[in-house]
């Protein structure tokens, strides 16, 4: 939709309002639409203009190329309780004289080109009886489709306000159906996509986990219109929250079939005094809409990640062997020593060392001791970390180690000395997990701790090229000995601010360290801590079946290089199924290359070959989902280069059938051209092997199907490399 044309859309819908919604209240039936607030991208248009009152009404949400009948009267932009909104609001105030309505008004707006590819346009809003200040940002992202959305609050009142709902995206809809998809699990078994169509009502999807999400759900939902999702067509809105700590999403239906879309901090327990002077400052909601699926929200959102979400994202990324499967916490240094031998002699460029590499007093030989303890176990590594530096040093590998920096146990120095550093409730029992107790960030004594335990490592040591960042348990007993009585419910916040610093004073200090994101597996994977980070662990499952349904729910939002995927013995699956899933993310491995049979080293060595020359594609291009293995049984993935002239396609058999040939249609190729195609990482028994119909093809016969696949046997998997002549 051009400007102009735009202009005329919302003009045509003030006649339209005026008339169509005669049955609404009076002051809902005008809006101004010449002071129309436009948030665009190449494909999105979000207007706001305000109606007679001066109340900001979200008037459009969609494509750009929609006819003016589209455009409707959504609601008000930013709802606010305890005044004439009925439903849950965006946002509820108490004023500092105990006022528990706020009525926002629009003051103004402005928008500004940062570069040719985002315009940040901030709308102020103000109370209509206070001095209290409620600022919507929209940070516009033209290519990649994003809609950053976030919310400043501030209070200029003479005393303290109390803020109990703030909602960082507010976002409304009046259409026939809604099916929400939320991406929920527990440890080990994250990413579940579960779609259900909304009815009257709320429906609330959340975590209440403190730092981090995964056993309950993902930050992250898919909103489709009309009817359920599809890969390639029809209306969808892909969110995720940019936030690492609780968070609440909530779809509330009206009786007119009008929806509100709720998203920001869980509100639960976590009320914030602003005082006088003051602002809050709210979480980022990242959303893209689709009208052509979730397809092509993914490949915007994997674009996004890669240019704004995180770090590294046009740099290789490097194929890792892990100890922590192979060993868990019985190793030495000449154990570690002889693994990353094998890890070169293989191809790996990279060797991270796991847990159980520290602590003196309580050497930590299992998960119940020793976190706080950051000091090399001398038993284990007598010549500290710089031997096994120096090691990987002459072997020509790099070498990278885990922390835990956000965590103690009780059997700890640390906890010994500083027993009120923990988040714990006063006159109750500790509550653990994994034995162990978060570190209260929100003292900034506690928080400086967590930073120098980090950067003492990487300083004396500084060849280490890689960190792997765990936290490994959520917060309950959700009680800070820092923080004042009436300040408590700051807490989850005041830990995130302090957090994130921290992580930024680490990349600060040390920008050329990568940096895996881990929180018990995909406990903390959201845009704002990957931020920081070059890659992220998506689930301590390891299983490669398991893996193709965690690694098709991540896709949905975030980009392959982030993504690790691991070869191991988890699920003791045929090790070509573990690298041809792996090989469709980050490769890496995590087992004890001794025990490998000559078979198995003799794959993995090719297999290694195969991934560093078709790493560029999977890394750097375009993903296309092809077969979900939600609805099929089998699973299909495929990449594409930016100039088409290379692509890798996946193929995962996830469950035993007993008939034959199915086609796989491919996408995103060059029509044009002509590929040859040749299927890669071969079991050198072909009877491994799929039957998929090899030789040379247009683009247009792929897309339309030319390729066959005969594989049948759960487990049994296959990669095809395409090569434009
Ligand atoms: C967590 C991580 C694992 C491993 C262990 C070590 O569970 O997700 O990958 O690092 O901690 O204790």
């Amino acid at each position: 939709m051009k400007k102009l044309s735009l202009f005329i859309f919302a003009s045509a819908f003030l006649f339209h309002a005026t008339v169509g919604f005669a049955q609404e209240k009076e002051k809902e039936q005008y809006i101004d639409a010449a002071r129309k607030i436009l948030i665009e991208t190449n494909n999105t248009a979000i207007l706001f203009a305000p109606d007679q009152d001066n109340r900001l009404q979200q008037i459009y949400y969609g494509s750009k190329e929609k006819t003016p009948s589209d455009l409707q009267h959504l609601g008000e932009a930013y709802t606010s309780g305890g005044s004439d909104f009925y439903y849950t609001p965006a946002l509820r105030v108490v004023h500092s004289d105990g006022n528990t309505s706020t009525l926002l008004k629009l003051e103004k707006s402005e928008s500004k080109k940062v570069d040719d590819n985002l315009t940040v346009t901030k709308i102020y809003l103000k109370d209509d009886y206070y001095p209290f200040y409620v600022t919507l940002v929209f940070k516009a992202y033209q290519k990649e489709n994003v809609i950053a959305q976030s919310v400043l609050i501030t209070n200029k009142e003479d005393k303290m306000v109390t803020v109990y709902n703030f909602a960082s995206s507010s976002l409304s809809f009046k259409k026939d159906k809604y099916y929400l998809t939320q991406f929920h699990g527990e440890w080990a078994d994250e990413m579940n996509m579960v779609e259900e169509e909304l009815r009257p009502g709320i429906k609330i999807i959340d975590s209440k986990l403190g730092v981090r999400a995964h056993e309950m759900r993902n930050p992250s939902f898919l909103l489709a219109i009309g009817a359920p999702a599809k890969e390639d067509s029809g209306e969808v809105i892909g969110a995720t929250f940019a936030w690492s700590g609780s968070f609440s999403f909530s779809f509330e239906i009206d009786e007119k079939g009008r929806l509100y879309a709720l998203s920001g901090m869980n509100p639960f327990a976590a009320q914030r005094l602003v005082a006088p002077g003051e602002s809050f400052e709210l979480p980022e909601m990242l959303t893209i809409y689709s009208n052509n699926g979730t397809g092509s929200m993914s490949r915007d959102f994997q674009m996004w990640g890669r240019k704004y979400g995180m770090r590294g994202g046009f740099q290789e990324h490097t194929i890792l062997l892990n100890n922590w499967e192979a060993t868990f916490f019985d190793f030495d240094e000449q154990k570690l020593i002889s693994l990353f031998k094998g890890a070169k002699e293989l191809g790996f460029e990279l060797f991270l060392l796991d847990d159980g590499w520290f602590g003196t007093k309580y050497p930590r030989n299992n998960d119940h001791t020793s976190l706080g303890d950051w000091d090399v176990n001398p038993k284990k590594l007598p010549n500290g970390i710089k031997a096994l530096t120096d090691a990987a040093d002459n072997i020509g590998i790099d070498f990278g180690i885990w922390v835990e920096p956000e965590m103690t146990n009780p059997k700890s120095e640390l906890y010994e000395k500083h027993p009120d550093w923990v988040i714990a409730q006063k006159h109750r029992p500790l509550h653990f997990r994994r034995n162990q107790l978060n570190l209260d960030l929100s003292n900034p004594e506690v928080a400086e701790f967590s930073f120098q335990v980090v950067d003492k490592i990487l300083t004396q040591n500084p060849d280490i090229k890689f960190i792997k960042w765990d936290a490994n348990r959520f917060v309950t007993n959700g009680g800070s000995f820092y923080l004042k009585p009436e300040f408590q419910s700051h807490l989850i916040y005041d830990y995130h601010q302090a957090l994130y610093k921290l992580m930024q004073k680490v990349v600060d200090r040390h920008p050329n360290v990568r940096m895996m994101l881990c929180s018990g597996g995909g406990g903390r994977v959201d845009y704002k801590s990957l931020s920081y980070f070059t890659e992220y662990w998506p689930s301590d499952n390891t299983d490669p079946l398991k893996r193709v349904y965690i690694q098709w729910g991540y896709s949905q939002f975030f980009p392959a290089i982030a993504t690790a995927g691991h070869v191991t013995h988890w699920g003791a699956r045929p090790i070509k199924f573990c690298f041809d899933v792996a090989m469709s993310v980050r490769m890496g491995m995590d087992r004890d290359l001794a025990k490998l049979s000559k078979e198995e080293l003799e794959f993995s060595k090719n297999a290694i070959i195969e991934y560093k020359r078709i790493r560029p594609i999977v890394q750097f291009g375009t993903q296309y989902r092809l077969v979900s293995p939600y609805e099929n049984p089998h699973s299909a993935t495929m990449y594409v280069n930016d100039n088409k002239s290379k692509a890798v396609v996946f193929l995962y058999q996830v469950k035993d059938v007993d008939f034959g040939e199915k086609t796989i249609a491919l996408k995103g190729l060059d029509s044009g051209k002509k590929y040859s195609v040749r299927e890669i990482n071969r079991w050198p028994d072909a009877t491994g092997n799929t039957t998929m119909n090899i030789g040379t093809f247009s683009g247009k016969q792929l897309m339309e199907g030319a390729l066959n696949s005969s594989l049948n046997k759960q487990l049994t998997s296959s990669v095809f490399e395409l090569t434009a002549e």
